[in-house]
């Protein structure tokens, strides 16, 4: 019983404003077209200004996974020590993007479902010069909330000289962070938390990481080198490679929504429903693959109970049939639960329908719970807040 379009609650792509939607939709104009450039203009000294960002912010085409090539490849060149800290999947796509470059990698690996810890990281920092320290903010696949403010401060103060960089796919727009905690360089892309389809790579420079850059030789990336990318960033008229015009007027506009919003009142939402979506759920009898003190406002792993066994992939096309896209999860946690990406331009509503078809898609998997008891969990955790 399909009804509409099942909304799209999987960890990215997320909910679409209709507002954005249409400026996807425009009819594409050049790209030196005053009318572009004045809007992409104020949109990069915007975003430099909400995200306290003193160097450079390069919007491109591209994935996350792009800009995590471009995030690193500009502040460490061959031979450099690098240390990378991951806490699960995207956090060995990391590894595993520092292993292709001629760094001397090192790594430090969290069990799944926990985070690498800020004396973890001092210790091994403390051992010899690193050039650049690589984390992910929020993991994607285990929904672990890095405590990232105390890393960078740590770094900042203990080891001044490391360049920190940050994959912040699943927290721009969802969690906070500021560049001046000591942030040199933090990536995103625009299907998650800020709520656009995919298509950009989002990359914050301090201006420590464009000093680091200019003082590196020529590096082997071409599309992703900053310096090629300097002069359109500080004057959208030039050109080096075409800018993504509907999907720069996309991001534009959802920008407008979290200034409408308020940046610090977007994350406060944020952290209000991912806690009542865990009560809800932990009312349904689903425990978090995440210690309840890293739990991320955008995203969340659910393992099925143990009784009765609940089959994963039935179980959620289930809840796809019922109204709701959520999401697999990814290896060490590969069909014991499922994921949920909670951020962007969700609303109650939004909520509402998620609860009430996990409801429906549990009575048809077998899973005999009191409809209505996830929904009402969710609404106490809604009004007592
Ligand atoms: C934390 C994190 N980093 C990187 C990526 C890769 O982004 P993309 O799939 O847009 O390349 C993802 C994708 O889900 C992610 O969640």
């Amino acid at each position: 019983m399909l009804k509409g379009s099942p909304l799209v609650m999987v960890p990215g792509p997320t909910p679409i404003a209709r507002s954005i939607q249409d400026q996807m939709g425009r009819e594409t104009i050049s790209f030196n077209d005053p009318r572009f450039v004045a809007v992409f203009n104020s949109l990069i000294a915007d975003m430099k200004s909400l995200w306290r960002c003193d160097g450079i912010v390069f919007i491109v085409a591209g994935s996350g996974t792009m800009a995590m090539e471009m995030g690193i490849c500009n502040v460490a060149g061959t031979g450099e020590n690098v240390l990378v800290c991951s806490n699960g999947h995207f956090g060995d796509r990391f590894i595993d993007i520092c292993a292709r470059k001629n760094f001397s990698l090192d790594t430090i690996k969290a069990q799944w479902g926990t985070s690498v810890t800020v004396d973890e990281i001092d210790k091994k920092l403390s051992e010899k010069k690193y050039s650049a320290l690589v984390t992910t903010h929020i993991e994607t696949s285990t929904g672990v909330e890095l405590p990232l403010r105390q890393v960078a401060e740590m770094v900042r103060r203990k080891h001044p000289d490391v360049i920190l960089v940050v994959d912040g796919v699943a927290s721009a727009g969802a969690s906070e962070f500021y560049m001046d905690w000591g942030i040199d360089v933090m990536l995103t892309c625009s299907q998650k938390g800020l709520g656009i389809s995919p298509g950009l790579g989002i990359i914050w420079a301090s201006q420590r990481a464009i000093d680091k850059r200019q003082s590196m030789p020529p590096i082997s990336e071409s599309y992703a080198d900053f310096v090629k990318w300097i002069p359109v960033m500080k004057d959208t008229m030039q050109y080096w490679g075409t800018p993504s015009v509907n999907m720069i007027w996309a991001l534009a506009e959802a920008i407008r929504i979290i200034k409408d919003e308020g940046l610090e009142e977007r994350i406060k939402r944020h952290k209000l429903f991912s806690d009542a979506i865990r009560s809800s759920l932990s009312a349904l009898g689903f425990r978090t693959g995440t210690e309840e003190a890293l739990a991320s406002p955008s995203v969340t792993v659910f393992f099925y109970p143990e009784n009765p066994k609940i089959d994963d992939a039935a179980f959620r096309s289930a809840v796809y049939e019922e109204g709701a896209h959520i999401g697999g999860c990814l290896g060490v946690f590969a069909g014991k639960g499922f994921r949920i990406g909670h951020m962007g331009n969700i609303t109650t509503g939004t909520l509402v329908t998620l609860i009430a078809a996990i409801e429906r898609a549990c009575i048809r998997c077998g899973y005999d719970v009191a409809l209505g008891s996830g929904l009402a969990a969710m609404q106490k955790a809604i009004v007592s807040m």
